[in-house]
């Protein structure tokens, strides 16, 4: 073991934090305390980004219409993926897939406009700025599992629109609407496995050794 390790309980807590995060559809509405979502907007500041360009820019909704707007474009976006969906389509119309009226905060994460300055690892790779603002996210949503909120990540929007309707500049890009709030209860796993949308498959078919395909 490491020198540099954490003590066994505080181990124990990551893990537990990493294996029990859901996305969650389901919110029991109350409130986050400001210091509490405080504290987790800096968690999500704390990601590594690339070049440490820090693309992510957070916009909190607090106006009742602002939130009905959004929750009225996810659904025509709803629609149109049912749409693309073909034979999956009613399966589809059948799954919860956000919780945008009924979550206590609801945030927008956005990628800052003027990106094409930064080449520091995107020359080749400039999707890399979408990737540190993953990192963001997913640090927000560990965090709130370990303070016991519930967290959801929708993409279901015309990012256009969303630009438009939050007043953002020519080169942004919204790439996440996050419902967070107190749930009643966390999934006990993935609600797209429980609902028999999708089956993960385990680590071991995901990982190979030195060559593509060989386990
Ligand atoms: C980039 C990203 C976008 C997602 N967009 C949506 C979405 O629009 N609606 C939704 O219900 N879930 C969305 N999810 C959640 C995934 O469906 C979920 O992470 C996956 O089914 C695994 O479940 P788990 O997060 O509970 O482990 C998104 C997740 C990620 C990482």
């Amino acid at each position: 073991m490491s020198e540099h390790a954490f003590s066994p309980e505080e181990r124990a807590a990551v893990y537990r934090a990493i294996a029990e995060r859901r996305d969650m559809r389901h919110f029991s509405g109350g409130e986050v305390a400001p210091e509490l979502l405080a504290r987790l907007l800096e968690a999500a500041h704390q990601a590594p980004s690339v070049g440490l360009m820090q693309p992510w820019r957070f916009i909190r909704i607090t106006l009742p219409v602002l939130r009905e707007s959004i929750h009225g474009l996810v659904e025509e976006e709803r629609v149109r993926t049912a749409d693309a969906l073909g034979e999956r389509s009613d399966e589809f119309m059948r799954l919860k897939v956000e919780g945008i009226r009924d979550c206590a905060e609801l945030l927008v994460v956005a990628l800052m406009d003027g990106r094409e300055a930064h080449v520091f690892g995107r020359r080749t790779l400039p999707e890399m700025d979408q990737t540190s603002l993953a990192c963001a996210i997913q640090n927000l949503w560990l965090a709130a599992r370990a303070e016991g909120l519930g967290m959801g990540w929708v993409s279901l929007f015309e990012p256009q629109a969303l630009a438009d309707l939050l007043g953002m500049p020519a080169g942004s890009k919204p790439l996440a609407v996050l419902c967070l709030g107190p749930v009643d209860a966390f999934y006990d796993a993935p609600m797209l496995a429980q609902q028999g949308w999708a089956t993960p498959r385990p680590l071991n078919e995901l990982l190979f050794e030195n060559h593509w395909g060989t386990p």
